[in-house]
């Protein structure tokens, strides 16, 4: 049934789509199934004692991640709070899966950073944050572990600022840490929220301000007494809150909290769901903005294939961006030019999936892909039109890949090319006689999830020998033979696309290829060389 343009705009109002963003370890797991709870979309956090078999439970289910303990691939999650429909889009916790997670922040319109109270700003923090600061979006703190002791909160801040480059606003403010934890004073209602221990829950208490008696009852006259000089310290010399900063992501609220001991969790989503922004137009390659309530349209962010390795299936992840998702929809295939119907579409819950019958603007579906879509395709209702393509990562890491067993050279092929469009690797052809293929990754661990998907998915038996090439650059149209070049250090490929790539050793080759040939162009990834 077609539905009117205020239930799209209504629909699209209350939904926020985000993801969080956070450096292992720092409570990721937790807060999502504090979140959860909060939603009501599961009863018991944590009840499933044990990193690895609780991760097996929910969010992470490939046999890898189960050995590793890893994160390397990401699932969609939501839960209603409120009037609000949260979607989660969960990203790998692991550093070398960081184009994955790039192009899931694609599809998000809002960030969570997680931040160890003990740890600060830690290494994959920060590459996660840079990704989220290309695309401006605006970036919500919370600082976890308040039940411990941890650094310095002025600290913290000030860590934010000088690694990351953002500057904060701390929404709440902690009184004391670990032993000597109280509780969080909220600069913006005045509400304390008083921490009763890990067992007991938060009690919330409305005041007129830091000075108000009820405070130094709550605390003692001593906290509350460098409550107030820190609060007016804040409010004197920290920066001003400012949404217009908040929704370009240069300014991030800050929350302190244990998500544990969900203290500090409901505050926090609460502003959340009222400051995170619902969907907005997004933008076609020619930069034409597509509003949310027009016809029926989304790109692809992600393919994954055998999610279920009982069904060997392969799904592809469409973020709606515009219009209202009816299950069996007619829609058009924008890169292949062609009509498909829309009837096999799931919306995902971790590693449970239930057919969707409809879907409106921020929300994540599932398609049944049968080898139609790629990364960046848009499916529309009415016209044609692409969205602005999914970025990648350069690689950094080069193998030829040969198969070791002739008699599964079939599934050999079949495995390479799906795994390459799902983009867990890219791949790239010698442009000599030979024609070998060579396997680029970002990190390390993905030729290792490579190997072993090749292997336990496709039963291919795959024989990896390492380049020493550090980077691929794409190259304007120009005819290899007219490249001046030293093949020690470089090699000429072509990609999926039969575009022209080159692989260098080192900066140096990289920096001679470049002086060697003033005309020749070279783009960092495929997307720089698309959109030149
Ligand atoms: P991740 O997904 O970001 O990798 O982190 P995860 O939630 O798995 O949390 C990492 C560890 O930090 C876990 O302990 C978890 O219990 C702990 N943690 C999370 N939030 C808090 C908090 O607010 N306070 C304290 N004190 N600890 C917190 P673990 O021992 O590694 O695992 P587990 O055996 O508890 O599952």
């Amino acid at each position: 049934m077609p539905v009117t343009e205020a239930t799209i705009q209504q629909e699209t109002t209350r939904r926020r789509t985000f993801a969080i963003i956070s450096h292992p370890d720092a409570g990721k797991t937790t807060l999502t199934e504090a979140l959860l709870l909060l939603g009501g979309a599961i009863r018991e956090a944590g009840v499933v004692k044990g990193k690895a078999t609780r991760r097996a439970a929910r969010s992470d289910w490939m046999e890898i991640e189960k050995q590793r303990g890893i994160s390397v691939t990401s699932t969609v999650l939501q839960f209603t709070y409120h009037d609000f429909h949260m979607n989660i889009l969960d990203t790998p916790g692991h550093e070398d899966f960081s184009d994955d997670t790039y192009r899931t922040l694609t599809a998000a319109d809002s960030v969570v950073m997680l931040i160890d109270a003990a740890k600060g700003v830690e290494p994959q923090t920060i590459k996660l944050f840079q990704v989220c600061r290309m695309r401006h979006i605006p970036i919500y703190t919370f600082i976890n572990k308040l039940d411990r002791e941890g650094r310095d909160p002025l600290d913290l801040l000030k860590e934010l600022e000088d690694v990351l480059g953002i500057q904060s606003y701390p929404v709440t403010w902690p009184v004391g840490m670990g032993g000597t934890f109280q509780g969080v004073y909220h600069r913006l209602t005045h509400e304390f929220e008083q921490f009763r221990g890990r067992q007991e829950k938060p009690a919330k208490f409305r005041t007129e301000g830091v000075e108000d008696a009820t405070v130094a009852k709550l605390i003692g006259d001593v906290a509350a007494e460098q409550l107030s000089e820190e609060v007016m310290l804040l409010d004197v010399a920290g920066d001003e809150f400012r949404r217009d900063l908040v929704a370009k992501g240069e300014l991030t609220p800050v929350y302190f909290g244990s998500a544990i001991t969900q203290f500090g969790v409901e505050t926090f989503l609460r502003d959340f769901a009222q400051m995170a922004p619902a969907p907005t137009p997004r933008k076609t390659v020619d930069g034409r903005p597509v509003d949310t309530d027009a016809p029926f349209a989304g790109f692809i962010f992600k393919i994954q294939a055998n999610m279920n390795p009982a069904h060997r299936d392969r799904v592809a992840f469409l973020r709606v961006c515009s219009g209202h998702f009816e299950r069996g929809m007619t829609v058009t295939h924008v890169r292949l030019d062609r009509k498909i119907n829309l009837t096999q579409s799931q919306m995902f819950f971790g590693q449970d999936r239930n057919t969707v019958e409809e879907a409106y603007p921020g929300d994540i579906i599932g398609l049944h892909d049968p080898g139609l879509f790629q990364i960046g395709d848009t499916l529309c209702e009415s016209g044609r039109f692409s969205f602005e393509p999914v970025p990648a990562f350069s690689p950094e890491h080069f193998a030829r890949v040969t198969s070791a067993d002739t008699l599964k050279h079939k599934q050999f092929q079949k495995g390479l090319q799906q795994l390459s469009e799902e983009g867990a690797i890219q791949l790239f052809r010698m442009t000599n006689r030979t024609g070998d293929l060579i396997v680029g990754v970002v990190g390390r661990l993905q030729f290792e999830v490579f190997e072993y998907r090749l292997k336990s998915e496709y039963g291919a038996a795959p024989q990896l020998s390492h380049f020493p090439y550090q980077y691929a650059r794409w190259l304007s149209p120009i005819d290899p033979r007219d490249i001046n070049y030293d093949p020690a250090s470089c090699m000429v490929v072509e990609d999926t696309a039969d575009r022209l790539v080159m692989l260098f050793a080192d900066d140096f080759s990289l920096r001679w290829v470049t002086e060697k040939n003033p005309g020749l162009r070279l783009y960092p990834t495929s997307y720089e060389y698309d959109t030149q």
